[in-house]
């Protein structure tokens, strides 16, 4: 006994019906393997790299260096992440936004110290460098720009030349730092050349690594909300 649709096949011959309902489900298979390419290619690009080491658990003092111009954007959002997490322990924290409030670049004039501040251009590092002589722990939280440091935060970083002078008249308090980097690459060694430097300037300051987060694919604007890369910010000023 044949159904409708199936008379007149002959044996070895695919009836009408079936091809339709193949096709039906070959379409479902498409649409529903759309949805999962655009769901895991769409969260794929963003890696989270991070690792801290273990503190003394008292109280510090922080200051967090923020390198973006785009106020409440995706490295804004990580320095607010660990700033909760970190004032919620305990902890005093201070934060300067060196892409708001822009400062020159060291000019190398050797003019440290001569009229007692560190530096003699008149600029938002005289907002600064109080900040960094307080500090204990010193956060770098930047964008990645063409595989390095924003500019903006770089100015702040050479601006700290005077303390390295011999004859500095006082010194910054700082004596461990964190490092907190997002970018649009989907690669975690994009990040190499600024982890590398951090490296280097820490065995130079003597500064002791405190931890580091990495974070790929985020591009738009707060395009990271939501992302788990906030939680483990935060776990990290939590935990500092
Ligand atoms: C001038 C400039 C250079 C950039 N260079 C890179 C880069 O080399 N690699 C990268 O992955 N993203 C690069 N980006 C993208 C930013 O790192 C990315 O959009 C980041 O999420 C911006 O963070 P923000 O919202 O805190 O500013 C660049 C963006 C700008 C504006």
């Amino acid at each position: 006994m044949t159904r409708d649709s199936d008379a007149g096949v002959e044996p070895g011959q695919v009836s009408r019906r079936k091809m339709l309902s193949w096709a039906g489900l070959a379409s479902l298979a498409a649409v529903a393997g759309g949805f999962a390419y655009k769901h895991f290619s769409s969260t794929s690009a963003v890696k989270v790299e991070s690792f801290m080491t273990s503190g003394s658990g008292k109280p510090r003092n922080i200051l967090v260096l923020t390198g973006s111009g785009r106020k409440h954007g995706n490295s804004d959002r990580l320095a607010e992440a660990f700033i909760k997490g970190a004032r919620e322990a305990g902890h005093a924290v201070n934060v300067f936004h060196t892409g708001r409030e822009p400062m020159s670049a060291c000019l190398h004039c050797e003019g440290c110290w001569s009229n007692g501040k560190p530096c003699i251009i008149e600029d938002s590092f005289n907002t600064l460098f109080p900040l960094l002589e307080q500090a204990e722990l010193l956060v770098f939280c930047s964008p990645l720009y063409w595989y390095n440091f924003s500019g903006h935060i770089k100015c702040a970083m050479d601006r700290m030349y005077p303390y390295s002078k011999k004859d500095r008249l006082r010194d910054m308090n700082v004596r461990e730092t964190m490092l907190l980097m997002c970018g649009q690459s989907h690669f975690l060694r994009s990040f190499a050349g600024p982890a590398e430097a951090y490296r280097q300037m820490l065995g130079y300051k003597r500064w002791k690594d405190r931890g580091r987060l990495f974070v790929t694919g985020v591009d738009e604007y707060g395009e990271i909300a939501g992302d788990r890369a906030l939680r483990i910010a935060e776990d990290m000023g939590r935990n500092v």
